[in-house]
């Protein structure tokens, strides 16, 4: 069936049952040429994926997993991770221990995410976007954008800031919700591809401040 911007699709919070559902959208959204050799399409980084999600929903303090399926046919469309205020550590699993992946360029992306969030945020309280993913066939339908407004609405009704790791294809979306650039890394030729590390100034809420 074809998928348009009236397909219904709905959000819910994501259980373990959900995970098979999550990898599968992964590698059906993170398409492009860098995403493709930082996260081959093998058994490997199914498993690597599989047990980071496993160990994220059983140990990261309070995560939250949403999945968008399309109502008509229950098909996972896109999943998101949302980290709430005040977690600083969360439970990748080392890609490492698993054979197949790039180490250095592993190493650059992941310490480069870290290390900007640490500077960049510190102990501010704020709404971590750390996975957001719609499966090709159902980009540009508005799966995402529901999955953004979750945190969002919180940052706001919080009155604290949100953050985010943002793709070259993710980029243009956060910055329409008011996510602004702060830093980027470029990873190293041939890849040249640009991670832009992105802050949301916190809005209304009882911490926000006054704009007069
Ligand atoms: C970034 C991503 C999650 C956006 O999800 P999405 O479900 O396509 O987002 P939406 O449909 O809510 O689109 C939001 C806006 O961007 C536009 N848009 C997004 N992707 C588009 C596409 N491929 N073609 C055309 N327009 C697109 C939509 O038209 C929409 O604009 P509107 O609100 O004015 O209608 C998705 O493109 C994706 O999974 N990309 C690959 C993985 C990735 O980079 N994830 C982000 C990691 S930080």
């Amino acid at each position: 069936m074809t998928v348009t911007k009236s397909t219904p699709l709905q959000v819910r919070l994501a259980t373990a049952k959900d995970i098979d559902g999550m990898v599968d959208v992964f590698f059906r959204s993170f398409t492009v040429p860098f995403f493709r050799t930082l996260f081959p399409p093998t058994p490997a980084t199914r498993e690597w994926l599989t047990g980071t999600f496993r160990e994220m929903m059983q140990h990261d303090r309070d995560p939250r997993f949403l999945v968008v399926e399309d109502v008509e046919n229950g098909r996972m469309a896109a999943f998101a991770k949302w980290v709430p205020p005040g977690t600083r550590h969360t439970h990748w699993l080392s890609f490492k221990d698993f054979p197949g992946f790039d180490v250095p360029l592993c190493d650059l992306f992941f310490d480069g995410m870290h290390q900007n969030r640490e500077e960049l945020m510190g102990d501010r309280p704020h709404w971590f976007l750390e996975l957001l993913a719609t499966a090709e066939d159902y980009q540009g339908k508005g799966a995402g954008s529901k999955l953004l407004r979750y945190g969002l609405d919180r940052a706001d009704e919080a009155g604290v800031e949100a953050y985010v790791d943002a793709s070259l294809e993710g980029l243009p979306i956060y910055q329409r919700y008011g996510w602004i650039v702060r830093n980027s890394l470029t990873m190293p030729a041939p890849h040249d591809y640009t991670l832009n590390f992105c802050v949301r100034p916190r809005r209304a809420g009882p911490g926000a401040e006054q704009i007069s």
